[in-house]
This record gives structure tokens, sequence and C-alpha cells, in this order.
């Protein structure tokens, strides 16, 4: 390494108590010379670290400085964004990656595989299908009911109490200009009506919480969409496979699943190319979702490439 280069820095700023070690490790994977974290950031807190980061290392230093946006309450990660970009001072701003507990990357790699699965199936996108999202308030069933509206989707959006999903649906609106419907989870009979006439059902509950029984799934009509992103037993959904994609219920026939381990790899893959862009992205760029979702699709588009080409040796 030539000495005079200034090494790559990334200040991983997270709102919770603890930085997560998943995305130490995977900055340092893909390339980042340090990675500092600092845990209980806040949205005041956060213009200090931002100016001493800008401001210490000259503007070859500053290019090499990048900030990881971190945290569970996506308002909390959401504010210390718009203070961050505020604090910066051109031409010595800082490029920004927004991965909320891993949701950004992992509700991006999950909508994208199930819109490859659509392209396997003959559809040509989410357009005009309706999507039925449980667990719609977390940082991962937020970006998962987004980008199922922007790409043509009816959503619902569930949440255990109605006003929560009220909320939500309207904090989505304001910021991204989609119309979710909000819904509450109810029991039984109610899930079975939410999802009778739906296309697709993400599950995005919390770890360890069932959210779609064999009570409900057999009740359901035939060719649906199945996709869990809750790989802590219990399932999301009941019956499947945690590591499978494309597969048949094993106890419901016509129904077709994704397991959450399924796309654990592409999310890998999504937040690692991510990071590296990061590294050399220029003034206040800011990586989110949309970049995420699109980086899976091309990771998807690939896959496809591969597998052709294997057929046609
Ligand atoms: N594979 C990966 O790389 C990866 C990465 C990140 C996350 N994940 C997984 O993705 C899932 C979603 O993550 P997240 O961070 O978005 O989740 P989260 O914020 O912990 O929970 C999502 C939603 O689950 C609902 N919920 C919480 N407790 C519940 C309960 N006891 N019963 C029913 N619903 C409950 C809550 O909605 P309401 O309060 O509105 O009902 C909450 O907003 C998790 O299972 C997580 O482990 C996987």
């Amino acid at each position: 390494m030539n000495m005079a280069e200034k090494k790559y820095i990334l200040y991983l700023l997270d709102a919770d108590k603890w930085a997560s070690p998943f995305d130490i490790n995977v900055a340092y994977d893909a390339g980042f010379d340090v990675v500092i974290p600092y845990g209980s950031v806040t949205a005041e807190t956060i213009r200090t670290l931002v100016e001493d980061a800008m401001f210490s290392r000259g503007l070859d230093g500053a290019q090499r400085t990048k900030i990881f946006l971190n945290g569970s309450d996506l308002n909390v990660v959401r504010d210390m964004l718009k203070t961050a970009r505020k604090s910066m001072v051109t031409p010595f701003d800082l490029s920004i990656f927004v991965d909320p507990r891993g949701g950004y990357t992992t509700g991006s790699a999950m909508v994208a595989q199930v819109e490859a699965y659509l392209n396997k199936i003959g559809k040509t996108s989410f357009e005009g299908l309706k999507v039925v999202v449980f667990g719609g308030t977390g940082p991962v069933g937020q970006v998962v009911s987004v980008l199922c509206a922007q790409n043509g989707a009816e959503v619902v959006l569930l949440s255990r109490r109605q006003e929560k999903a009220e909320r939500i649906a309207g904090e989505l609106k304001e910021l991204y200009k989609v119309d979710l419907i909000p819904k509450a989870n109810g029991d039984d009979p109610q899930r079975v009506e939410t999802c009778k006439d739906a296309d697709i059902i993400f599950t995005c509950g919390t770890a360890g919480i069932q959210l779609v029984s064999l009570n409900v799934l057999k009740q359901l009509p035939k060719n649906k969409i199945l996709a869990d992103v809750n790989a802590v037993p219990p399932l999301g959904i009941e019956g499947i496979n945690v590591n499978k994609k494309n597969k048949e219920h094993p106890e419901v026939p016509g129904l077709y699943y994704h397991g959450a381990l399924s796309v654990g790899s592409v999310k890998l893959k999504v937040e690692k190319k991510g990071l590296k862009a990061l590294m050399t992205a220029e003034g206040k760029k800011t990586f989110d979702f949309v970049d995420f979702f699109d980086t899976a699709r091309k990771v998807y588009a690939k896959k496809k490439a591969k597998k052709a080409e294997k057929q046609k040796a």
C-alpha cells in the first residue's frame, strides 16, 4: 500500500446500545481498513460525530471516510440521516449507508427473490398483484411493503394493532408516496379473509413468532406465493423449510414458499457490494433500499443467466 494513501474508515453509528458485529464483519470483508462502532447514537449526538469525522482528515481523507447508520427504530434512523446530511459542509461531504438492523438489505433481497420467481412462472412484475405483509411495521416489513407498492402491487400492511398499521402506512405514504392498506392481523378467520385473494404473502414478523398457521394455509385458495424472513423457530409460516426457495408447501399443495435462509447469501452479497460501492462513492451519496433492490435484482439476473448458460452447455 502507498503509505501516503489515507485509510478507508467506516463509522458505524447505531441508535441501539450495541453496534452490530454482523455489519462490522461485512464492512471489513468489503474492504474497509478500519471500522469504528458507536452505540446509543441519537439524532442530536450524530451532528458532532459527523463534524469531527468530516473535518479531521483533509479533502482526500473525507473522501475515504464513510458513515453506516443503524438502529431498530426507523424513525430515529431517518432523523439521524437528516441531521447527518445537514451537518455536512461541501466539499467535505461523507457518503452514507443506511441498513437499519439489516432490514433494508434483507427486505430488498427477499422482494427481488420473489420477483425472480414471478418471472420464472411467467409474470413480468408485481403490477396488479395483491401482496399481504405480516409484520409490515418493522424495518424489513416496511421495505417489503414500499418496494412491492412502488412496483405496482396493491399492498396490505399488517400489524397486531390497527392504529399502528395506520400510523406506519401514513408515514410511508408521506415519505415514499405509496398507498398501503393498513389492517390488523386479527385471528385465524380474519387472516384467512385478508389472505384469500392475495397473490403473495410475506411474513416479516419478529424472530420466533408464527404469523401464518397451517390452519390458515389450508383454508386458502391455491396458487399463492409465501415468503418468510423469520429464521428462528417457530418460523413465520408453519410447515416450511427455512433453507428452501420456490418449493411447494409439503402439507398444502398449490402454495409455493421461500424460506428465510434462502435469501441469506443474496442479502450478504447485496450488503457487501453496497459497502464496496460506498468506499468509492462521491459526495453525500446515500445508499438505501432503492440501491439495494437494484443490486439484488442484478444478482438474480446474473444467477438466471448463469443457469441458462449451464443448460445450453
Ligand atoms: N436473514 C437476514 O439476514 C435477516 C436480517 C434482518 C432481519 N431478519 C429477520 O426478519 C424479521 C423481521 O425483522 P425486523 O427487524 O423487521 O423485525 P422486528 O422489528 O423485530 O419485528 C417486526 C414486526 O413484528 C411484529 N411483532 C413483534 N412481536 C410480535 C409478536 N409477539 N406477535 C406478532 N407480531 C409481533 C411487530 O409488528 P406489530 O407490533 O405492528 O404487530 C414488529 O413491527 C425477523 O424475524 C428477523 O430475524 C433476517
